[in-house]
């Protein structure tokens, strides 16, 4: 694991961006595995920005989701496909047949869950999977406790994890659906690539424990500790609680891999 700070949320996204960007110039059919939340719009943002500058195509590129809520139609404006599809697929002109989220109205929750799994596979794996941290410590809608070999399912969500979402239900709680299809950490851990991107102060805890604390599976980010290739891309008020901060600091400004990225005042 690599785990880099940079200044503001901004420049963390547009660095996260980058990294896709170098990685689908040269793999223009790349899969990109996508996550939702606040997070992630500075991302996307940013790759809109390199599409309309003319510096990225995302055409080629097959996407998958790590998750949906269930119960919510993909028309729904708070449903993830509706997020998805403003957000980032038709700003880049990335038809629908490209695009792949799991079908929280499946009459059969297991059997639509298998079936992501065979699509994904179908694809030939993710190659770079985005990830967002929630605050109980989820990646995707991995809550406390999913074993860390899991696969797509359907999961419960915390109480915690629907006041955190509830902004986008009208501010109430009890609105935000109760479960979910998710992508397991087994699935996440198969992406041949992960970039994690945590903003914001309000996420320092939980990034120090998902980053620095042990492996468990009452944080499932932990177990990204164990993927051969995962950046994590902060910002200074995510990484405030980092006891490894000066380290990781030197990283990004001495290692010869981040080189081409430190010369960019923008990332
Ligand atoms: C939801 C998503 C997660 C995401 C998390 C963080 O729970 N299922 O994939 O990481 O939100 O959200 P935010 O970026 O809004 O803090």
């Amino acid at each position: 694991m690599e785990l880099l700070i940079r200044p503001t949320p901004r420049h963390a996204a547009r660095l996260a961006a980058r990294m896709i960007a170098e990685r689908v110039r040269a793999d223009p059919g790349l899969v990109l595995g996508c996550a939702t939340g606040s997070t992630m719009d500075a991302v996307y943002d940013a790759l809109v920005e390199l599409v309309e500058a003319g510096s990225l195509e995302l055409r080629g590129c097959t996407t998958f989701n790590l998750d949906e809520y269930v119960g919510l139609p993909p028309n729904d404006e708070r449903s993830y496909h509706h997020y998805m599809r403003t957000r980032l697929f038709e700003r880049v002109g990335l038809a629908s047949d490209r695009t792949h989220l799991p079908d929280g109205m499946a009459a059969d929750l297991r059997a639509e869950a298998a079936a992501y799994e065979g699509i994904i596979r179908a694809a030939g794996g993710i190659d770079v999977q985005l990830v967002g941290l929630g605050k109980t410590g989820h990646i995707g809608f991995n809550e406390p406790l999913s074993s860390l070999m899991s696969r797509t399912r359907e999961k419960a969500l915390t109480p915690e994890t629907r006041r955190q979402n509830a902004a986008f239900f009208g501010g109430d709680p009890d609105d935000v659906p109760s479960r979910a299809l998710t992508m397991g950490v087994g699935t996440i851990l198969d992406a041949r690539t992960v970039i994690m991107v945590v903003t914001g102060a309000h996420k320092a805890t939980i990034l120090a424990a998902a980053t620095e604390g042990p492996i468990t599976a009452r944080i499932s980010a932990t177990a990204l500790q164990l993927h051969p290739n995962c950046t994590v891309v902060v910002d200074e008020g995510a990484a405030s609680e980092l006891e490894g901060h000066a380290y990781y600091r030197w990283i990004y400004e001495q290692e010869p891999e981040w080189e081409r990225y430190r010369a960019d005042p923008s990332l």
